[in-house]
C-alpha cells in the first residue's frame, strides 16, 4: 500500500501532533485510532454500558460514528454531531480506553471501522497497531519512542493547553501503567512492526520529527 504512513508508539510521544502535521502536509485523511477507543469508552460511559459488558461493548462499537476533521494544528473529533476532541483527551478515557482494547473481540470488531478510513488521496494512521495488525502492508511505517519523563511531559503540556489540569506526578504514573497494560496484551500489543523505522523523539522538536518522517519518505518514494 503505497500511501499508507503509520505512526505507532507509547502514550504521549506525540504521534498525534506529528500525525496531524503530516496529514496537513500531503492532504491526506488522518486516523486517530486511540481516539476510537476513546470515543467507544466515552459512549459506554454515557449509555452506562459497564467496562465488562463485552457483548454490548461490540454492538457499540460496531455502531461507532466518527468523523475526523483535521482544521489547522487540531484535530476535530465529531461523533454525533459533536466535537469530542477535548472531552476525550481525559486520561479517564484514556485509562478506560486501555483497558477495553485488551479485549480481542472489540479489537477485532473496530478494525473494518479502521480500514474504512483508508481512502485516497491516502491515509496517514496513529496508533499502537497500526503497522502490525492494521496495516501490515503499507509502505511506510515509523514507531516512535522518548523517555518516560519526556512523554508525561509532553501530554501534561497538552492537556493543560486544552484546558485539563492534572498532576505531572499522577500522570506520569497512569501513562506508564496505560503502556504497561499497552505493551503486555496478548492481542495487538505495541510493538514495532519488523519493517518500521524507529525513531527516538526524546531530544527531537515536533518539527524535527515531521522533517525526519517526510524526508525518509521522499527518499523510498
Ligand atoms: O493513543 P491514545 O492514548 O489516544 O490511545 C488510548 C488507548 O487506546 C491506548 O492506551 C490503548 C488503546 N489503543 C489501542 O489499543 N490500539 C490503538 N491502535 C490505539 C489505541
Amino acid at each position: 500500500m503505497e500511501n499508507i504512513i503509520t505512526i505507532d508508539g507509547p502514550s504521549g510521544v506525540g504521534k498525534g501532533t506529528v500525525s496531524l502535521k503530516i496529514a496537513e502536509y500531503l492532504r491526506w485523511h488522518i486516523l486517530d485510532s486511540g481516539a476510537l477507543y476513546r470515543v467507544l469508552a466515552l459512549v459506554a460511559k454515557r449509555n452506562q454500558v459497564d467496562m465488562d459488558d463485552e457483548i454490548k461493548l461490540i454492538e457499540l462499537a460496531t455502531k461507532l460514528d466518527i468523523q475526523f476533521i483535521p482544521l489547522v494544528n487540531k484535530l476535530q473529533i465529531i461523533y454525533a454531531g459533536q466535537d469530542i476532541a477535548v472531552e476525550i483527551r481525559d486520561e479517564t478515557y484514556g485509562k478506560m480506553a486501555s483497558k477495553i482494547a485488551v479485549k480481542p473481540e472489540i479489537r477485532k470488531a473496530l478494525l473494518a471501522r479502521q480500514r474504512a478510513f483508508y481512502t485516497s488521496p491516502g491515509l496517514v494512521a496513529d496508533g499502537r497497531d497500526m503497522g502490525t495488525i492494521v496495516f501490515p502492508k503499507a509502505k511506510y511505517k515509523f514507531f516512535l519512542i522518548a523517555s518516560c519523563e519526556e512523554r508525561a511531559l509532553r501530554r501534561y503540556k497538552q492537556l493543560i493547553n486544552i484546558g485539563i489540569y492534572v498532576k505531572l506526578s499522577e500522570l506520569a504514573v497512569e501513562i506508564a501503567s496505560r503502556d504497561q497494560r499497552d505493551s503486555t496484551r496478548t492481542t495487538a500489543p505495541l510493538i514495532a512492526a519488523s519493517d518500521a523505522l524507529t525513531i527516538d523523539t526524546t531530544k527531537l522538536s515536533i518539527e524535527e520529527v515531521v522533517e525526519r518522517i517526510l524526508k525518509n519518505i521522499s527518499k523510498r518514494a
